[in-house]
């Protein structure tokens, strides 16, 4: 999970250097990409590797965001509000589709550490989802899922980050 919560991180300083935020931006997204995850520290072990999930799963699994802003808030009493709210907000989509909170319309911040954190996820095996037959194919279905909330200027920053070093070296050594 941290070695997750790292790659997030690293892809998301990348990413952010190919979009114009500025510089208390770019700190503030690569310390919640950091974080972003926490809250995963609180679940039962097994359920890291759980599949299929049953339903009180999901309830847990739909809860991590907060409990990560809490346990960030706990762990950094003074963390900055814009930090806690991205941490919250990472699984949010627009349109409203996402959770814990359904926010219609996540700002950039929070599309960046979405889309970074689904690259990761989507590239490293996990028990619960198919493994594609190589690199490759599970880059473009990370770029595929991506499209599907991200505007194309953060899909082609990803694209971007993830074909450079030393990235694709460092997140390549985990698949
Ligand atoms: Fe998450
Ligand atoms: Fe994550």
């Amino acid at each position: 999970m941290e070695k997750h919560c790292r790659q997030v991180a690293e892809l998301t300083l990348q990413v952010v250097y190919h979009l114009n935020l500025s510089k208390k931006q770019w700190v503030q997204v690569a310390i919640a990409a950091y974080l972003h995850d926490l809250g995963k520290t609180t679940w039962p072990a097994e359920l890291h590797a759980k599949f299929p999930l049953a339903t009180h799963d999901w309830a847990l699994i739909k809860a991590h965001p907060i409990a990560s802003a809490n346990i960030a808030k706990e762990i950094w009493p003074e963390i900055p509000e814009e930090i806690v709210k991205l941490v919250r907000a990472h699984h949010e989509r627009p349109g409203g589709t996402g959770y814990p909170d359904g926010l219609n319309e996540p700002g950039i911040e929070t599309l960046i550490i979405a889309g970074c954190d689904v690259y990761s996820a989507t590239t490293t095996h996990r028990p619960y989802r198919i493994i594609h037959s190589g690199q490759e194919d599970s880059h473009r279905e990370a770029l595929m899922q991506i499209s599907r909330f991200a505007p194309a200027n953060l899909v082609a920053a990803i694209s971007i980050a993830t074909c450079q070093s030393p990235y694709k070296l460092e997140h390549r050594r985990v698949i």
